[in-house]
């Protein structure tokens, strides 16, 4: 879907995010993460972050969200918003901010939380000079 953004599709991945952090399986850190992810076809993908007793398996709401969609068959995100039960707004993990960059390297990335605080950036800021599919395979 081409053209910029709207502030409907913002809407729509916000409600979505918090939509899914509901689903969370968080037992360990009780930490209930949403996200939502906007693909280049105009399509919404959500997910939660799904924990493990092995706390190191533990898999982060903006990855399950992606690992969907591109499961699905999309291979571009546009936008991703997280939503986190803070009073402040939090940023993506670094390896999230590495999977976003797989698929949406200019993706406008967008932080909600439990007050009206809100951030907004872009994947460019959050890992600048990103290793990517680029990369690979060159000279
Ligand atoms: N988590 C996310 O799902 N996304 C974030 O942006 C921050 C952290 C999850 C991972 C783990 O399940 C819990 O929050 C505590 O780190």
């Amino acid at each position: 879907m081409p053209g910029p953004i709207t502030p409907a599709q913002i809407r729509r991945l916000e409600k979505a995010a918090r939509a899914a952090a509901t689903t969370s399986y968080s037992p360990y850190s009780k930490f209930r993460v949403g996200a939502a992810v906007l693909t280049g076809s105009g399509r919404v993908f959500s997910g939660c972050n799904v924990e493990n007793a092995s706390f190191g398996l533990c898999n982060c709401a903006e990855r399950t969200a992606i690992f969907s969609a591109a499961a699905a068959g999309e291979r571009r995100i546009r936008a991703v918003v997280v939503y986190t039960p803070t009073a402040a707004p939090t940023m993506p993990c670094g390896a999230c901010r590495q999977v976003i960059n797989e698929f949406g390297p200019d993706a406008r990335v967008i932080s909600v939380c439990d007050s009206t605080a809100r951030r907004e950036t872009t994947l460019p800021e959050l890992l600048p000079g990103a290793f990517g599919p680029g990369d690979l395979l060159k000279g």
